[in-house]
């Protein structure tokens, strides 16, 4: 049976007291949504419609690339009016799962056990515990077996006791699905059309209604605070923490680690505490990174060690590489093996040869060096003249000597010695020093001025 999906979306999500669109807040570093699309896909979906609303624009320009069906629903009546709005999306020969915007931690495992629970018929996601308020109880009969779902408030004492909840995602029958829909009435406290009620049609119209209960209560959590996202958000990195653990990464503490993107990991990486990962990062093997560093999609080759306090960005890192404490790798830096950069050196779209060195205290920007440079503490390649960038060369086996300045452009041929703190705006020759700074002079008899 081909498989349809609904996300519900269209909510305001009053509670966040935020102007951003609840679904577009972040988690993880990436917009709510985005995970629930992304187990659409998983699932194998034939088509994805998004029921939105609320911030209708925001979101469509937020997700202008996917392939999902955006279907407006410009009052909010209820989930079960939402599912209505998403009808003609749904093929009469679909399995149908309803997901929400905002219950963005479920597993796809999950969903595929609630996809073969319900069958040709319905089934819901349950789970027990230990504070139910807010959500829909599930009512069982004496056998157990489902009868109904009662919201909260519209729940007596009794039923307002019971622990088990309903998670809101669920699974139908295509060609059922319009039928219940249509039978569904707001006569309830919230003047709603709740989605809920199809479980009584169902059973009434002889349908089974299964329900698959799940263990972690994670995994069925919705969003409708700051608080809560930021429970999510822990849970997220415990999830993220655990899989690294287990693919035999050393993580100095699984609590003090953020992971927003993807981070891939070689054999034996060892992390530091307080780290942070965005977009897409990969570590060789034996990489280790030291604590409270961020690194935004960033390549670093076997054997390196980034140190604490480092930034990187954009930036690919070779094999057996030495960078920080207190590096700075802007966008389009690229180190090939056995470079070094030390403490506050910061390096933009340049490239550094094999086992360059950059160890103190330097700015190198727009620039090409070969291999065995050496960059004195405090060399500043001056690559912006105020109106453009230029660019700076400095060939293999180099020794720019301490406070240099190369004013770019500018080419410091093979084997170029630079006397310290001179300032070089013409290209030197190879396999010589070069010095250009004003010589030095001590003035006998000079006299240190006098206080009046
Ligand atoms: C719903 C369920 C409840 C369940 C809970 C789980 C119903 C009637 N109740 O309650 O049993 O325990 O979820 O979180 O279904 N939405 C729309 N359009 C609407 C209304 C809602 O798109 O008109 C979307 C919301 O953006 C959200 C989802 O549907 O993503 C759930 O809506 P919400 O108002 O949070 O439902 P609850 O009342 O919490
Ligand atoms: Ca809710």
């Amino acid at each position: 049976m081909p498989l349809d999906v609904i996300v519900l979306a269209a909510g305001l999500g009053k509670r966040m007291r935020s102007a951003l669109p609840k679904v577009l807040h972040p988690l993880g570093g990436r917009p709510l949504l985005a995970y629930v699309l992304d187990t659409a896909r998983e699932l194998g979906a034939r088509k994805t419609a998004v029921v939105h609303g609320h911030g209708a624009d925001a979101v469509r320009s937020a997700f202008a690339s996917t392939d999902a069906h955006w279907v407006l629903q410009a009052e909010q009546l209820g989930t079960g009016h939402a599912v209505q709005q998403a009808l003609p999306f749904v093929g009469n020969d679909a399995q149908v799962l309803i997901l929400y915007g905002d219950v963005p931690l479920v597993r796809t495992a999950t969903l595929k056990r609630l996809l073969d629970a319900a069958g040709e018929g319905v089934a819901i996601i349950t789970a027990e515990l230990d504070d139910p308020r807010g959500y829909g109880r599930i009512v069982r009969d004496r056998a157990g077996r489902v009868e109904r779902i009662v919201e909260e408030k519209d729940a007596g004492a009794a039923e307002r006791a019971i622990r088990e909840i309903n998670a809101g995602l669920m699974a139908l029958p295509g060609r059922r699905l319009g039928g219940w829909l249509a039978a569904i009435g707001n006569r309830n406290a919230q003047k709603e059309y709740y989605l809920t009620d199809v479980v009584s049609l169902a059973l009434r119209d002889g349908v089974a209604v299964n329900a698959v209960k799940v263990e972690d209560a994670m995994e069925v959590a919705g969003v409708n605070s700051k608080r809560e996202l930021a429970l999510l958000e822990r849970a997220l990195q415990r999830r993220h923490a655990e899989r690294l653990l287990e693919e035999g990464v050393s993580l100095a503490d699984p609590a003090r680690l953020d992971v927003r993107g993807t981070l891939a990991c070689g054999a034996d990486v060892a992390i530091d505490v307080n780290c942070v990962f965005e977009g897409r990062v990969a570590l060789g093997s034996r990489v280790r990174i030291g604590a409270n560093c961020v690194v935004r999609n960033v390549t670093i080759g076997d054997d390196s060690e980034v140190l604490p306090f480092s930034h990187l960005e954009d930036s690919e890192i070779g094999a057996r590489c030495r960078v920080g404490p207190y590096a700075r790798l802007r966008p389009g830096a690229s180190l090939a093996d056995e470079v070094h950069i030390g403490n506050f050196v910061e390096v933009k779209a340049s490239r550094l040869g094999r086992a360059s060195k950059a160890n103190h205290l330097s700015y190198i920007g727009d620039a090409e060096l070969g291999a065995r440079v050496n960059v004195g503490a405090g060399t500043i390649t001056c690559n912006y003249d105020g109106a453009a960038k230029h660019r700076t060369i400095i060939e293999d086996d180099c020794f720019i000597g301490s406070d240099a300045t190369l004013v770019a452009p500018v080419r410091i041929a093979r084997g170029s010695y630079i006397g310290a703190g001179s300032t070089i705006n013409k290209d030197t020759p190879a396999g010589q020093l070069t010095l250009a700074r004003a010589r030095q002079v001590s003035i006998p008899g000079w006299k240190p001025p006098k206080k009046s």
